[in-house]
């Protein structure tokens, strides 16, 4: 049988799709390439706001004629939308297979085979002690890869819905995470992505999330780590030390803000002040000079005055964020703020607050990135450009996008690029020469392994 995955929402679904993939062809399943191909359609699916799980049904609808065309292909929905909705998605849609929640991937192969005609099978079950060991991932063979290191998060923020669809946090045990990251590196993955909710709280025995970040810098073959998403509370000196002097752990954090109000950050119960806050942004930039910094914002919040909001487009113009993800606030029914609040921000005044912080930072992310321009930069080469396979993609070591006409160079190298110009997103750039070659996947190990990606949300 043969499965095709669909992505949708945050890097974690991104990992748990290639889990999920990984769990199936254990079991002698296999990937699909096209729709047409597949016996099996999972959508993997994204709840933190109503546009995500819109999105989501919109595309569900869009499925219904396969089915038909198709009898017997199967359709199952997963992920945070699937906890979230359960039974009631298959009430409201009843050509649903299946519907299982983040704990319940392992059950997925029994699911599909046994699964009855006419009778949705329904998982959405918490298990507060699944952190998938033993299962290995199916990834795009490639240069970057994402492994979750936690699941769960234990901080209910009080707009969130994510403790409520994917449970109280776990973390994967560290000699697992060591032995996974060992294994990819011999496959010729060299820049990790570390994965968690709330990432900086991982702890396992005396092994804090620095000193995992920096057990994982040392692997021999990896070349660069990144991170996401830490929590501002519990962002230790420890760890802005291991960012500033470990060459191997990129210059980047991503830092949620929320909002830079102290009456709205309490409101959503985020545990830090803006003071707080900005302490760590100021230790970060003083002993790592070279640190880029992103964020997420909501405007909207219930509560939300005027003053509050301009205390956010205060904090958004100072700290001059690399780049960062704004939204309107979404009520999520299970979330605390869906019980106990009230959303009393207007639509419209959403919508305008959030269409001027989106402007004022895409004109911030344009000074910062033209900055660069006639400059000389270090970027690890992760790919080709899907448009232009001429075009190779990389990063700079402060995880700036830049794109080059790709020479000599090959996925894995280091290269240097002198920046020709740029945009609020990427930087584009001559190749000027490889300084280290890396290991490169050959084009037969680059194909697709079945699983493609939704938009992006989250
Ligand atoms: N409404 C709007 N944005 C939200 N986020 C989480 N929940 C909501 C919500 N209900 C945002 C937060 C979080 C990011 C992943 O999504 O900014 O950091
Ligand atoms: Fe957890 Fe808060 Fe992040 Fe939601 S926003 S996942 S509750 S830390």
């Amino acid at each position: 049988m043969k499965v095709l995955i669909e992505t949708y929402g945050c890097q974690m679904n991104t990992a748990d799709s290639e889990l999920i993939m990984g769990i199936l062809q254990t079991s002698g399943f296999e990937a699909a390439h096209t729709l047409d191909e597949a016996d099996v359609i999972i959508l993997n699916t994204c709840a933190v706001r109503e546009k995500a799980e819109a999105r989501i049904l919109g595309r569900l609808t869009n499925l219904v004629p396969f089915k038909r065309l198709k009898p017997g292909l199967m359709i199952g929905v997963v992920g945070c939308m699937a906890k979230h909705l359960g039974e009631k998605l298959i009430e409201e849609r009843p050509y649903v297979d299946f519907v299982a929640g983040p704990d319940q991937y392992r059950h997925l192969p029994d699911v599909i085979r046994n699964k009855r005609r006419n009778k949705a099978e329904i998982l959405t079950q918490f298990d507060r002690s699944e952190v998938y060991s033993g299962c290995s991932s199916k990834r795009p063979h490639g240069v970057t890869a994402w492994v979750s290191i936690q699941r769960g998060c234990n901080y209910v923020c009080t707009y969130c819905i994510v403790p409520h669809v994917r449970g109280v946090e776990r973390n994967v045990p560290a000699d697992e995470i060591i032995a996974e990251v060992k294994k990819l590196a011999k496959e010729g993955f060299s820049v990790i992505t570390l994965l968690g909710q709330t990432v900086n709280s991982y702890v396992d025995g005396d092994i804090t999330f620095a000193k995992l970040l920096q057990m994982v810098a040392n692997i021999d073959g990896i070349e660069q780590v990144r991170f996401t998403s830490p929590h501002p509370l519990g962002f230790s000196d420890e760890l802005i030390d291991v960012i500033a002097s470990e060459p191997h752990v990129a210059k980047f954090v991503h830092l949620p803000l929320q909002s830079a109000s102290n009456s709205q950050l309490d409101l959503m119960r985020r545990r830090y002040t803006f003071e707080e806050y900005q302490e760590i942004v100021r230790k970060l930039r003083q002993k790592c000079p070279e640190i880029a910094i992103s964020t997420d914002i909501i405007v909207g919040f219930c509560g939300e005055t005027e003053e509050d909001y301009q205390k956010t487009k205060q904090a958004i113009i100072d700290n001059r964020y690399a780049f960062a993800f704004l939204f309107a606030y979404s009520e999520r029914s299970l979330s605390v703020a869906a019980r106990t609040m009230k959303d009393d921000v207007p639509a419209d005044v959403k919508q305008q607050r959030l269409a001027e912080v989106i402007d004022i930072q895409q004109k911030i992310s344009k000074q910062i990135y033209e900055s660069l321009i006639g400059q000389h930069l270090e970027v690890i080469v992760e790919g080709y450009s899907r448009r232009n396979p001429e075009q190779a993609v990389g990063n700079t070591r402060d995880f700036k996008t830049t794109i080059f006409e790709k020479g000599d160079s090959e996925p894995g190298d280091w290269v240097e690029v002198e920046i020709e110009s740029a945009t609020s997103q990427t930087l584009k750039g001559r190749l000027v020469r490889v300084l280290k070659k890396g290991r490169a996947p050959t084009v037969e190990e680059q194909i697709d392994v079945g699983i493609s990606l939704g938009p992006t949300e989250g």
